[in-house]
């Protein structure tokens, strides 16, 4: 192996945006290559069935996708890479992969809309796959970025090769001389690609395969996930990700790309057939009504509940606060009657999970469910209110998450945020004006959906100059289900 990196990134996704998506090749606009521009309105006749792939990573380059745009681990996801391939070691949900369709701006995947995601893998299924959106300006420095995502779960979507083994010993990486993988071998394509990959086969005289489904290396697996199953905007598109890891098993990638074809079902492949979409349920990091803002206040201490009250009786403003199923049990926190007292003034309270978990790491969807169910039944019970607002604990969200909400609340919303007080990292430190700092950065940037607890006294401190900041900018306070303008909301 000519060259081998161990890496623990410092890129963290989602956090400062500056240096994250790095795009230093301009290659113009791959969009070109079927006629259409990023604004073209989709046609699905247009999407040509006998189309090339479009082949986006085949990890020759440490930094780099096929495409010429950056790919990387984000929030410390160490990585071994290789030619041909990059080995993820996850210990975290929160922890992903991405590889990128342009540098910072939105690229158009409508042309290849009617196509499916083609994934060669080795290794653990149990993640998620995602396609990351832009944000509505295309501009990384505006918050939220990236935007939305819509997520799905990788395993429902592999390809079951049949028990009969392929061929035996046959280590695919050591097959290869270092030639093949020249650094500026700028010309693979799939179709090169499939040359090599058959001619292996052959010259080691293993199994014939049926037509139109080429064997994979002992090993390697495949998935086909249909770009209709991810419900985002594909005029804006960001990147494509691999994150929500519920095991701490690797999985290495050696090939992503967009094909127009799936196998046929087959001996060979288990019967293949596509798995239908799932109801995800949809994730908002923004308001949307004009002019807007919104807190999303999640756990607090109960000794600083009175507090909060006060404030937001003075400054006469209606929030949204993500409640955990667990505090409201306690008897000693007198959350159920400040909670009562929150909805009767006009408050929004709405789920925030029944113990804390990061709940896309559990390992049994049993559990997931639970967390939401148990939830769901304590609200009802001690406060006697549905909500159909969810707050993942610790921001943690992935397709499994997603598919559980979808399946327990009609029609969830999932809500993240655009501006992060960061109390988290700050309230408890020397300096905690750096919350103030945080804040005034967000909203400058365009988010207009707050999250921020009420754990620390320096956070309640400031929360009259939040509020005081967000008002002499013209913007209205108001709860996030009236800020979504959700049919639902009461009345402004
Ligand atoms: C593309 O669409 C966006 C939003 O729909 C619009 O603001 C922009 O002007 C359009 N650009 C071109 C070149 O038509
Ligand atoms: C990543 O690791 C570095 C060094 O171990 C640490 O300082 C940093 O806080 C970690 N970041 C995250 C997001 O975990
Ligand atoms: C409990 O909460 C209620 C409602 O906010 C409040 O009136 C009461 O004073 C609180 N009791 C204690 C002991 O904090
Ligand atoms: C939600 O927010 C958290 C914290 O910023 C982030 O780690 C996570 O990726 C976000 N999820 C999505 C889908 O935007
Ligand atoms: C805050 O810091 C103090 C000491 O400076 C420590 O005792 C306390 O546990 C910390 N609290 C949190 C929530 O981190
Ligand atoms: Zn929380």
């Amino acid at each position: 192996m000519h060259w081998l990196f161990i890496g623990s990134a410092a890129l963290s996704l989602f956090l400062p945006s500056s240096a994250l998506f790095h795009g230093t090749v301009d290659h113009g606009h791959w969009n070109e290559l079927r006629g259409l521009t990023h604004n073209t309105t989709y046609n699905p006749s247009e999407a040509k069935k006998s189309s090339p792939p479009l082949i986006i990573d085949t990890f020759q380059k440490p930094t780099h996708n096929d495409l010429g745009f950056w790919h990387g681990s984000g929030e410390n996801l160490s990585v071994q890479h290789g030619p041909g391939f990059i080995r993820l070691f996850p210990t975290d949900p929160d922890q992903n992969f991405h590889t990128q369709f342009d540098s910072n701006t939105c690229y158009s995947l409508l042309p290849w809309y009617n196509e499916y995601l083609h994934v060669i893998f080795e290794g653990t299924d149990q993640f998620s796959v995602s396609f990351n959106q832009h944000n509505d300006e295309c501009n990384p420095k505006r918050r939220p970025f990236p935007g939305v995502a819509d997520s799905v779960q990788a395993d429902r979507y592999v390809v079951h090769p049949a028990a009969e083994p392929y061929g035996e010993g046959d280590e695919w990486d050591d097959d290869y001389d270092d030639d093949d993988w020249d650094d500026d071998d700028d010309d693979m394509n799939a179709n090169t690609w499939k040359k090599k990959h058959k001619h292996r086969k052959s010259k080691g005289g293993r199994h014939k395969h049926p037509k139109g489904h080429t064997a994979l290396p002992n090993g390697r697996r495949e998935l086909y996930i249909p770009l209709s199953h991810f419900d985002i905007d594909f005029n804006r598109v960001v990147s494509v990700s691999f994150h929500g890891f519920y095991t701490k098993e690797s999985i290495t990638l050696h090939h992503i790309e967009v094909v127009p074809d799936i196998p046929m079902p087959s001996r060979e492949n288990g019967h293949y057939r596509l798995p239908s979409k799932l109801p995800s349920g949809r994730l908002v990091l923004r308001c949307s009504r004009p002019n807007s803002f919104a807190f999303g206040i999640d756990d607090g201490q109960p000794q600083f509940s009175q507090r909060v009250m006060r404030i937001l009786d003075e400054e006469d403003v209606r929030v949204t606060f993500f409640v955990v199923g667990a505090g409201l049990r306690d008897q000693s926190s007198n959350f159920t009657e400040f909670y009562e007292e929150m909805l009767k003034k006009g408050h929004q309270v709405a789920l925030h999970s029944n113990t804390h978990p990061k709940m896309e790491s559990l390992t049994t969807i049993r559990e997931i469910d639970d967390e939401i169910i148990q939830a769901a039944h304590v609200f009802k019970r001690q406060l006697n209110i549905e909500s159909s607002y969810f707050r993942p604990p610790f921001g943690t969200v992935a397709a499994r998450l997603r598919q559980e909400l979808a399946r327990h609340i009609p029609n969830p919303y999932i809500v993240n945020w655009s501006v992060d007080v960061e109390d988290w990292l700050w309230a408890n430190t020397s300096t905690p004006e750096k919350q103030l700092e945080a804040f005034y950065r967000d909203v400058n940037r365009g988010g207009n959906l707050a999250v921020m607890h009420y754990l620390n006294p320096t956070t309640i401190g400031y929360l009259p100059e939040f509020i005081r900041h967000i008002k002499n900018a013209g913007y209205r306070i108001m709860r996030i289900d009236q800020c979504l303008e959700d049919v639902f909301a009461p009345p402004l």
